[in-house]
């Protein structure tokens, strides 16, 4: 016997959602029609819309339309765009309409020994985390909400600096779409025109010593709606607002593209295994250099100017002509000032 699970409120509405996608006036009528069910019906699965953060248009005497349509995950449109080397390295993409976090999710992969090589993406999360139980805002269709499971051997020293590393991949792949004013903020931030456009969250499990898996996250904003961005307590960016037009599939495969190989790379030995093969590209793209900064701690707070980073991604904090090494983990970096 085959127990069907049951669909969530979410993929209750995906069929409603595939036909506004467009972005074209669509009649009640005509809606009803092709969803087999009632015009009452249809009214009720539009009024769920707006619980997704959609903006529902009414179109006198006409019908509905979502202003400027969706431009919906596909699995079959991200791995049309994925490379030789990525499709020899990705073992399996799960392409979700809504899970509470794509880490959360690969994690438990990881610990079941199933997580290697598989990528995530979800159009929502319910619960996207941040880096110390902080959490990152996904609402439905207005991001990028990407993990990939990683498993290797030689212990959890050897991802010294892949926070960083991840940020020079997905900067080079920005670039590949024309975004300008792409810059790095230590540790885990995409930057654009001095606001927030990405984080990347690396989660471990295993035996950290020996053979151990990593979780990479990435939360990247293409086209935030203000209200249900209104959570957000920092300045923020899209690429909406800076690079209209870009298609989520594509970027999203030119991301795995550079950083499935990236992963392969840094735990495997060869020339470019570690943070050195990407410093000079990191310093080249440093928001902060040279800037005034304060590093915060739970306990304390340091102010100097900052001064790159080193082959291991600390961050160099000049002191008065003192250098201070900062090692990730439990220090926020802001511009002194703020
Ligand atoms: P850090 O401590 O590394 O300096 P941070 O303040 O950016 O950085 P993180 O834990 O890296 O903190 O990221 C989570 C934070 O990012 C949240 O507390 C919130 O301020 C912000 N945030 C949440 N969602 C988004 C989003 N979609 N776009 C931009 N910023 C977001
Ligand atoms: C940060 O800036 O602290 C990192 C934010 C990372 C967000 C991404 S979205 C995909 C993945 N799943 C999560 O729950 N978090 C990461």
């Amino acid at each position: 016997m085959h127990i069907s699970k049951p669909k969530s409120p979410l993929e209750q509405l995906r069929p409603v959602l595939n036909l506004l996608a467009d972005g074209e006036v669509h009649s009640g009528e005509s809606l009803g029609a092709a969803l087999g069910v009632s015009r009452a019906a249809v009214w009720k699965q539009l009024q769920k819309l707006t619980h997704y953060g959609l903006v529902l248009e009414s179109v006198k005497g006409r019908g509905y339309r979502l202003p400027g349509g969706l431009n919906l995950l596909s699995s079959d449109a991200v791995e049309a765009g994925l490379d030789a080397a990525a499709r020899d390295l990705l073992r399996q993409l799960i392409v979700c309409d809504e899970v509470d976090s794509t880490n959360a999710q690969l994690l438990t992969r990881l610990e079941r020994d199933d997580g290697h090589g598989v990528a995530m993406l979800a159009e929502r999360q319910t619960a996207g985390r941040g880096r110390r139980g902080r959490s990152w805002i996904s609402p439905f269709s207005a991001g990028i909400n990407l993990s990939i499971g990683w498993q290797f051997s030689g212990g959890v020293q050897l991802l010294e600096g892949l926070s960083l590393a991840v940020g020079v991949a997905l900067a080079r792949a920005l670039e590949e779409f024309g975004v300008p004013d792409v810059r790095l903020k230590w540790p885990n931030d995409v930057w654009c025109r001095g606001r927030k456009l990405a984080g990347v969250l690396l989660e471990l499990s295993g035996d950290l010593t020996d053979r151990c898996g990593v979780v990479v996250g990435i939360g990247l904003n293409v086209g935030l709606r203000g209200d249900s961005a209104a959570a957000i307590d920092q300045p923020w960016i899209d690429l909406h607002s800076v690079r209209p037009g870009i298609d989520r599939n594509r970027l999203a495969a030119a991301m795995l593209n550079r950083l499935l190989p990236l992963l392969r790379s840094y735990t495997e030995p060869g020339p470019e295994r570690g943070f050195s093969a990407y410093r000079d590209a990191w310093l080249a793209l440093d928001q902060f250099a040279g800037r005034p900064v304060r590093l915060q701690s739970a306990s304390r707070e340091w102010c100097g100017t900052a001064a790159g980073v080193d082959s291991s991604g600390a961050l160099i904090l000049d002191m008065d002509g003192e250098r201070k090494l900062f090692h990730g983990g439990e220090v926020s970096l802001r511009e002194d000032g703020e």
